[in-house]
């Protein structure tokens, strides 16, 4: 099956074949990162920039070291070192990028829809959305399917509980989709405060009323980060109480499946919604998920770039 996608702007605009052809695809470059030399020429001559608008660790990384392994040339911008603090606005930046003919802008940005309002704008290059405000983090997702399916096998039937700040979660939205799309039972939790009402209408969803009841015998338990930085108003009383009724421990993982994977797409609050020891437990797969990480956006990178051989050797 070809890719017919130009742009990566979210989960929601896949179909279920998409997702497994860019699992698979994913499935097949990540051999070339245990290699001795982990470069092979798919994208030799494309040019990727990485425009991202707000803080990364893992994302920015792994876009970066994807596209070196597939022989691209890649640059990096950051919000902080360009025109923007000038007052550039985002739509004349990403023209002016696109004078200097990149094959694909790679956007992180503080707000929802901005990988959009480029895609429709920009008329030669591809758009892959690295995380938009609070909307979607298409890439995280595909990810953490890639760990789940290593790990467990299949994606179909299994149940997963996302725990935490749904409200600001680009990660929680991108996964309710993907695992929706997949056949996966998605069971949510988190303060009322931080679960937007209607959000059960996103896909195959179930709101809980606490934790437990959204990791009794869950197959994956994925904690999310409290994002304070995109909170306008205080939504929890304290850090303390929060770790205290919604924090992973080593006591209520025991109420997910023993076979339970434990996961989290970091940065973490360690002690807050996650302990420390369940965050290196033997069930935890956070690595695992940052490893695939590059596997899956060399797979982005390669099937937006409509080049039509993989040249894995
Ligand atoms: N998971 C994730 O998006 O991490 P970064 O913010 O470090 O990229």
């Amino acid at each position: 099956m070809a890719f017919q996608h130009k742009h990566i702007l979210g989960i929601e605009s896949l179909s279920r074949e998409d997702i497994e052809l860019i699992l698979n695809t994913g499935d097949a470059f990540k051999e070339i990162n245990g290699r001795d030399i982990k470069k092979v020429p798919t994208l030799r001559g494309k040019t990727i920039i990485n425009a991202f608008f707000e803080a990364s660790t893992r994302t920015r990384l792994s876009f970066e070291i994807a596209g070196k392994r597939l022989s691209a040339d890649t640059v990096n911008i950051s919000g902080s070192t360009s025109s923007v603090v000038k007052g550039e606005t985002l739509e004349d930046t990403a023209k002016n990028i696109e004078a200097m003919a990149p094959d694909i802008i790679v956007i992180r940005h503080g707000h929802s829809g901005a990988p959009h309002y480029l895609a429709e704008r920009l008329e030669t290059c591809s758009v892959v959305n690295a995380g938009d405000g609070a909307h979607e983090h298409p890439s995280q997702a595909l990810l953490d399917l890639m760990t789940m399916r290593e790990h467990k096998g299949r994606i179909e039937g299994l149940e997963v509980a996302i725990v935490g700040d749904i409200t600001h979660s680009r990660v929680a939205r991108s996964n309710i989709y993907a695992l929706s799309k997949m056949g996966a039972r998605v069971r949510l939790a988190g303060p009322g405060t931080m679960l937007p009402p209607g959000i059960e209408r996103l896909g195959n969803v179930e709101v809980c009323a606490n934790l437990l009841d959204a990791i009794k015998d869950a197959d994956v338990v994925m904690m999310l980060r409290i994002q304070l930085e995109r909170q306008s108003q205080t939504l929890l009383p304290s850090l303390r109480e929060y770790a205290r009724f919604y924090g992973l421990n080593t006591e209520n993982i025991k109420l997910a499946k023993e076979d339970a994977i434990v996961m989290h797409p970091g940065p973490m609050n360690r002690g807050v919604e996650i302990s420390t020891y369940v965050a290196d437990g033997i069930q935890n797969v956070i690595l695992d998920q940052v490893a695939n990480g590059v596997a899956v956006r060399m797979a982005l990178l390669y099937l937006v770039s409509g080049v039509e051989s993989m040249q894995t050797q």
